[in-house]
């Protein structure tokens, strides 16, 4: 499925599913007159525990598809494809692809806002476990911020959850408080925790119940936005290329009214889907 843009392209954003909404709903509350189009590859979600390769080529597989669909500039809005497949993309797809495209992850934005939040000096992190085993946050955070202490923790079945409009259930309560409960304890000086992977906005209310009050949870929506905002103003050659109607319109590698049904719940508005195959 194709959309006409008589002006200019939207900014693509992908995730492996419905997490990438949590960002897109950043977006465009920060930046209301741009364009988007949301893509989600629900039919093979999640992502989390997929190796290096599958999730390098479905990643792929999408940004070429947003790019036909007319996407300037795609947004990676999911930790384990920003850890495990954007870097590849840039740098050795992008110039094949077509070189006036661009691809931006989540991580670095993220990485750089931890060091003026905590007081400790030490920040967890919980994410899938694909973006942990890469140690991107870890790598990225030493960069902008060598004296910080980072933990990561794998949480290898919450965005599954998330997935299955479980965000509130006795079963993920039990899975939430585990692996937070594992994180506090390897680092008790831990004061602030980035949600690393943008389906946990979505857990949000059960994550506070099981972290004590002093700890600042960081969900990376508004940093992508702030940082999505600078990038355009620094590259005015990119965003004249970006279509303004405020419209969005979303795709969904699953069944399309089982997607609109699920992302009205977590936008709280009416969506209409299509589906697209990826390959
Ligand atoms: N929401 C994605 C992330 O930020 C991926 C979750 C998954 O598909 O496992 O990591």
């Amino acid at each position: 499925m194709e959309c006409d843009y008589s002006y200019g392209g939207p900014i693509g954003v992908f995730d492996s599913g419905y997490g990438g909404l949590t960002i897109l709903e950043r977006l465009r509350r920060q930046m209301p007159e741009y364009d988007f189009i949301y893509l989600g590859d629900n039919a093979r979600a999640p992502y989390g525990t997929r190796s290096f390769q599958v999730v390098y080529e479905f990643t792929r597989q999408a940004v070429r598809r947003l790019f036909r669909m007319g996407c300037p500039l795609v947004i990676l809005a999911c930790n384990t494809a920003s850890a495990k497949a954007l870097r590849t993309i840039q740098q050795i797809d992008l110039p094949d692809l077509d070189p006036s495209r661009r691809v931006l992850g989540v991580i670095r934005p993220t990485a750089e806002c931890v060091g003026t939040i905590t007081r400790s000096g030490h920040v967890g992190i919980v994410a899938t476990p694909g973006t942990i085993r890469s140690n991107t946050y870890a790598l990225e955070i030493a960069k902008l911020h060598p004296r910080l202490t980072v933990t990561g923790q794998a949480c290898p079945l919450w965005a599954a959850l998330v997935e299955n409009g479980e965000t509130d259930s006795p079963g993920t309560d039990y899975f939430v408080g585990r692996d937070l409960r594992n994180l506090l304890n390897s680092d008790p000086l831990i004061d602030t925790i980035i949600l690393g992977c943008t389906h946990y906005p979505l857990l949000l209310p059960l994550i506070r119940r099981h972290v004590p009050k002093h700890i600042t949870l960081i969900p990376q929506g508004d940093y992508v936005a702030n940082s999505l905002k600078d990038y355009l103003q620094r590259h005015p050659e990119m965003e004249t290329r970006l279509s303004k109607g405020g419209r969005v319109d979303y795709f969904t590698t699953e069944d399309s009214q089982g997607f609109s049904a699920s992302a009205a719940l977590f936008l709280s508005e009416k969506v209409e889907a299509g589906h697209i195959a990826l390959e």
